[in-house]
C-alpha cells in the first residue's frame, strides 16, 4: 500500500483510509459483524488510517471501533471529529458547538467510547459560527497539552479558516468533501493545503457510491438512507449524473479496473497532498477500494476525466439546505 505523510507530524498514513461512518448509518442497515471483518481486512490490505466522528449512529460507530482497536491501537492512525450535537430523542435533528467546553466534554466522551488514551487526529467537525476558530483551537491545544489528542484537523471550512487556525497551532488536515463529481476543493483549497503543509482529507470520495457504478435509481436505497433526501440523488439530478458514470465506466473498462477504482486513482494521481477515505461495511469492497492505490492514471486519462465531470456538467447540491448552511462557503 502506498503511503502519504500526514501533514508536517512526521508519520504516515496508507494513502487509502477507511472511512468508517457507513457502519452505523447513512446508507442502509449494517452488521457489526461484517463491519469488525471489513476493518480487519482492511489491516490486512495495509489500511491504517480509520475515520470517524462522535456523532455516526450517535457514538454507535466509535464504541463499534472501540471493539476493534482493543489489541491493535499500536497499529492504526484513529481520527475522529466533534462539533455535531444530536441527541437520541430526536436523531434527524442537529445543532453546531465549538464552545471551549462542549469541546472538552466531547474529546472525553469519544476517549471512553474508543476505549483509547489518546485520539491520533481531532477534526472540528463543523464550523460553529458563534465561536471564533481560534478560540476553539485554542481549547483544543489543552487537549493536546493534556495528552488526550496528537493533531488536529478541520472539515469543511474555507481557506481563510484554515489560515486564522494554522497561526494558532499547525493543522495537520483538512477535511472536505472532494471527488469527480465534487471538486470545489479545487479552485483555493487545495493550494492552501500544500502551501501550509496540510493533508487533504478526502471524504465521500466515492461520491457516495454513485461513482462505483452501484447506483441505479433512487430505488435501489433502503428506506431512510441519507441519499434519498440528496438532491443529488433526486430525479432528473440522478439521470443526468448517472450518464456522466457511463463515461467514467468506459474509461474503467479500458484500464481493466472498476469504476470506483479509477475514481479513487484519479484523486491519488491528480495531487500528491491528497488521501480519499472510501467508506465501507463490506470486506470485498474494502479490498477493491484498497487495490486501487496501485493505479496510476496518465495526465490525458486524468484531463479526459476533468472534462468529463466538469462541474457545470453536475446536477444538485451536495446536500439539501438545512446541511448546506453548515458549510462555510468563501
Ligand atoms: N467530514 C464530513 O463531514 C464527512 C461527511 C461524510 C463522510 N465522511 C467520512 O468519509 C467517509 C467516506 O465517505 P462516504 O462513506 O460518505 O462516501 P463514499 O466513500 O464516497 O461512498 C460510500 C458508499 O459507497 C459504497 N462503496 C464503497 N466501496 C464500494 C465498492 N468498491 N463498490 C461498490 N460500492 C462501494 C458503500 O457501500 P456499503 O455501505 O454497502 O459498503 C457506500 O454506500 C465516511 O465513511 C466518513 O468517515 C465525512
Amino acid at each position: 500500500m502506498l503511503r502519504r505523510p500526514l501533514g508536517k507530524t512526521g508519520i504516515t498514513v496508507s494513502a487509502i483510509g477507511l472511512g468508517c461512518m457507513g457502519m452505523s448509518e447513512f446508507y442502509g442497515p449494517g452488521n457489526d459483524q461484517q463491519s469488525l471483518e471489513t476493518l480487519a481486512t482492511a489491516l490486512d490490505q495495509g489500511i491504517d488510517f480509520l475515520d470517524t466522528a462522535d456523532m455516526y449512529g450517535l457514538g454507535h460507530n466509535e464504541e463499534l471501533l472501540g471493539r476493534f482497536l482493543k489489541g491493535r491501537r499500536e497499529r492504526v492512525v484513529l481520527a475522529t471529529k466533534f462539533g455535531i450535537v444530536r441527541n437520541r430523542d430526536n436523531p434527524a435533528a442537529r445543532r453546531i458547538d465549538n464552545s471551549p467546553q462542549y469541546i472538552r466534554q466531547a474529546c472525553d466522551a469519544s476517549l471512553r467510547r474508543l476505549g483509547i488514551d489518546t485520539i491520533d487526529l481531532y477534526y472540528i467537525h463543523r464550523r460553529d459560527r458563534s465561536v471564533a476558530v481560534e478560540d476553539a483551537v485554542g481549547a483544543m491545544v489543552e487537549l493536546v497539552k493534556a495528552g488526550k489528542v496528537r493533531y488536529l484537523g478541520l472539515s469543511e471550512v474555507t481557506p481563510q479558516t484554515l489560515r486564522r487556525a494554522h497561526a494558532v497551532y499547525p493543522i495537520t488536515a483538512i477535511q472536505s468533501e472532494y471527488s469527480l463529481w465534487s471538486r470545489e476543493p479545487e479552485r483555493e483549497m487545495l493550494a492552501t493545503c500544500r502551501e501550509l503543509g496540510v493533508t487533504f482529507v478526502a471524504y465521500s470520495p466515492l461520491g457516495r457510491a454513485i461513482l462505483t457504478g452501484a447506483v441505479k435509481s433512487e430505488e435501489s436505497f433502503a428506506p431512510g438512507d441519507f441519499r434519498r433526501t440528496n438532491p443529488r440523488f433526486q430525479g432528473e439530478a440522478l439521470r443526468k449524473n448517472l450518464r456522466l458514470v457511463e463515461g467514467l465506466a468506459e474509461v474503467a473498462k479500458k484500464r481493466g479496473a472498476s469504476s470506483g477504482q479509477i475514481a479513487l486513482a484519479w484523486l491519488l494521481s491528480k495531487n500528491p497532498d491528497v488521501v480519499p477515505i472510501p467508506g465501507t461495511k463490506r470486506p470485498r469492497y474494502v479490498s477493491e477500494n484498497a487495490a486501487a492505490a496501485a493505479i496510476r492514471l496518465s495526465s490525458e486519462e486524468i484531463s479526459a476525466l476533468d472534462g468529463l465531470f466538469d462541474p457545470a456538467a453536475v446536477a444538485g447540491d451536495r446536500y439539501a439546505p438545512d446541511r448546506m448552511g453548515n458549510i462555510e462557503k468563501a
